[in-house]
C-alpha cells in the first residue's frame, strides 16, 4: 500500500517537474535515493529490501545518516521505532539543520530527540529550535504510546509562517512568525534531515543518573515511509522555483498557516496532558522568558 502510495506520488511529482522545469524532492521507499550514511556506516543495515533503514548503537559508536539535499520549506516525515527495553542514556535523534562543522556558530535546527530509560518507564520526546546557533528552547512530553512496540510517524512542517512538529499527525509543538519572533524565526537558511543514535548517557535520563547497561547492547532504532516533501535550494545558487513561488505547494497553502480546529484541540489536550518540561515556564532559568513565549500558537 504504502508502496503504491509512493509510486503515485512520484509519478505526480516528476510530471510537476517536468511541466514546469524545476525539482521538488519526493519521498521514496528506498533510503539510499534520499539519504546517505554519514556516521559509522558499519553500525547501520537497510532491511525489508531497502525500505528500512536501521541505526545501531553499540560500545564502539552510535551511527547516523543525512538526507542528500538541503531544503528551505516544506514537509519531512519518518516513521520510527526505538529500542526496546532498558535503552537508559540512549539517545536517538531526528532534526533539520543548516549545514555545519566546528566553526560554525550560526546554524538553524529544528529538533526531535528521543530520550531512552530504563525497562518499563517511559522514553521523552524532547524538542528545540535554534536560530542563529541560539536554542535553549526545549520542551519534553511523554509519548500516549509506547515508542518501542511500533513505528509511529514523526514530522517537520516548516512554511513561512509557521513550524509545526507533529507526532501521528498530531501538532505537539508550533514556532511562528510573527512580529515578535521575526528575528528568531528560521527564515533563509536551507536545512539537510538528519537522524541518528548515540551515547548520551551523561545527562539524557532523570539528568544523567542512569547509564547505559551494555548487556541490552546493540539499541536498534529502525526507520520506514521517508517523505520528503520540500523545496530543494543548494546554497549558493538562485532561489528556486519551488520557493519563490512557494504558494503553489500543499505546505504553503493559507490552510498550512495555522493550525486548523481539529489540530488546536488536539495539540491543547496533549500539551495539557504529556507535557513534562516547557522552557517557557521555567521561570528560574528565564526570569524573562524568551519573546516566542508571549505569542500564543494560532
Ligand atoms: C566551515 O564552514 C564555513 C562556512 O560554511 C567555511 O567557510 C569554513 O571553511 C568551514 N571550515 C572548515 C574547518 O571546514
Ligand atoms: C524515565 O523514567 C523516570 C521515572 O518514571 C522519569 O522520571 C523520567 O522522566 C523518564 N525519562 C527520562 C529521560 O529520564
Ligand atoms: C545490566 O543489566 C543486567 C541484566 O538485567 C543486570 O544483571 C546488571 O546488573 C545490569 N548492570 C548494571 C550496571 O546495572
Ligand atoms: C486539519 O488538518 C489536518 C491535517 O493536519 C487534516 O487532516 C484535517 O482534516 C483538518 N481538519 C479540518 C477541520 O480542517
Amino acid at each position: 500500500m504504502n508502496r503504491w502510495r509512493d509510486r503515485a506520488f512520484a509519478t505526480i511529482v516528476v510530471a510537476m517537474a517536468l511541466a514546469s522545469g524545476f525539482q521538488v524532492a519526493y519521498s521514496g521507499q528506498q533510503f539510499n535515493q534520499n539519504f546517505f550514511v554519514g556516521w559509522a556506516p558499519q553500525n547501520t543495515f537497510l532491511s525489508n529490501g531497502g525500505s528500512v533503514m536501521n541505526l545501531k548503537l553499540d560500545s564502539n559508536t552510535g551511527s547516523g545518516f543525512q538526507s542528500r539535499n538541503t531544503y528551505l520549506h516544506g514537509y519531512v516525515s519518518m516513521s520510527i521505532k526505538l529500542p526496546p527495553r532498558n535503552s537508559a542514556g540512549v539517545v536517538v535523534t531526528y532534526y533539520m539543520s543548516s549545514p555545519r562543522n566546528e566553526t560554525t556558530t550560526n546554524w538553524d535546527e529544528i529538533d526531535f530527540e528521543f530520550l531512552g530509560n530504563v525497562t518499563g518507564q517511559p522514553w521523552i520526546l524532547h524538542t528545540n529550535i535554534f536560530t542563529s546557533g541560539q536554542g535553549g528552547r526545549e520542551e519534553r512530553i511523554f509519548l500516549w504510546f509506547d515508542p518501542t512496540k511500533a513505528y509511529h510517524t514523526y514530522s517537520i512542517l516548516w512554511n513561512d509562517h509557521q513550524i509545526v512538529w507533529y507526532v501521528d499527525a498530531r501538532p505537539i509543538r508550533v514556532y511562528r512568525n510573527t512580529p515578535v519572533t521575526r528575528a528568531t524565526y528560521p527564515k533563509w537558511k536551507p536545512m539537510n534531515l538528519y537522524s541518528s543514535i548515540w551515547n548520551g548517557d551523561s545527562w539524557a535520563t532523570r539528568g544523567g543518573l542512569e547509564k547505559i547497561n551494555w548487556t541490552y547492547a546493540p539499541f536498534i532504532a529502525s526507520y520506514t515511509n521517508f517523505k520528503i516533501d520540500a523545496c530543494p535550494w543548494k546554497l549558493p545558487g538562485p532561489a528556486p522555483a519551488c520557493f519563490t513561488n512557494s504558494r503553489r505547494f500543499w505546505w504553503d497553502q493559507p490552510s498550512k498557516w495555522t493550525l486548523n480546529a481539529s489540530e488546536r484541540s488536539l495539540y491543547t489536550s496533549i500539551r495539557k496532558r504529556y507535557t513534562v518540561y516547557d522552557y517557557c515556564k521555567d521561570f528560574k532559568r528565564y526570569p524573562v522568558p524568551m519573546p516566542e513565549c508571549s505569542v500564543r500558537p494560532w
